[in-house]
């Protein structure tokens, strides 16, 4: 029942570039081969910016041709944006405005036994971690650098708050670290 940042980024910490493409990632590896099918399979609920569903509405064609879906997640998904946006029909997608922990407090209860995933975009994963319902932040570093472009994780957080729980080298291309976020622990 943990909530989870999980996501893939640059070794120069950029999780899409400034342009928001994602087209250095896909060389990196196959999705099926990563942690990921264990890890989407324990997700109960999904939290997302309007930048990140904005990628996906507008990639309708690729994920068609590699999920066989126009939206991805079978689990509710909260958007978060300040605008109005189109919603894919037949996803169970919720828009939210503002504060994190009263939209966390609705996802904790449609997760059940289940993780919380936000996917990102970093300033959000940010956003849940000042609210202090970040547990964990999951990482697959690519062997590549972006040089500028979306941030990882725009905060500072230190150790002990951030402590490494385990690193797994995923061939030449990805490694992945694990740290839990000590809830309460100062930086
Ligand atoms: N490498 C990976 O694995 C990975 C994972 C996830 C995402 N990505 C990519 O990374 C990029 C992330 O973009 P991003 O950094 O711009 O972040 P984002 O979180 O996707 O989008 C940010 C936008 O969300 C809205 N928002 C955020 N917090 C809000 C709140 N509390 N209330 C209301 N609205 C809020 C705001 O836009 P508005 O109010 O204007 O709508 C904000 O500008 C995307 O290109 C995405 O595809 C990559």
């Amino acid at each position: 029942m943990k909530t989870q940042y999980y996501t893939a980024t640059s070794l120069d910490g950029f999780i899409a570039t400034e342009e928001d493409s994602l087209e250095w990632l896909f060389s990196l590896g196959d999705l099926d081969q990563s942690s990921y099918p264990e890890f989407i399979a324990n997700v109960g609920a999904l939290a997302m910016g309007s930048s990140t569903y904005e990628w996906i509405i507008t990639h309708e064609d690729e994920l068609i041709a590699e999920v066989d879906a126009a939206w991805p997640y079978t689990q509710p998904t909260w958007v978060f944006t300040t605008r109005e946006l189109p919603a894919v029909e037949g996803a169970d997608i919720r828009f939210a405005n503002g504060e994190v922990g009263p939209i966390h407090e609705e996802m904790r209860a449609a997760a059940g036994e289940k993780s919380i995933w936000i996917v990102g975009g970093g300033d959000l994963a940010g956003q849940f971690y000042d609210a202090g319902l970040l547990d964990e932040i999951i990482v697959q570093v690519g062997s590549v650098t972006l040089g500028k472009g979306k941030p990882l994780f725009p905060r500072r957080a230190l150790s002990p708050a951030l402590r490494l729980k385990s690193v797994e080298q995923m061939g030449e291309s990805m490694v992945e670290l694990r740290y839990e976020v000590r809830r309460g622990v100062s930086a």
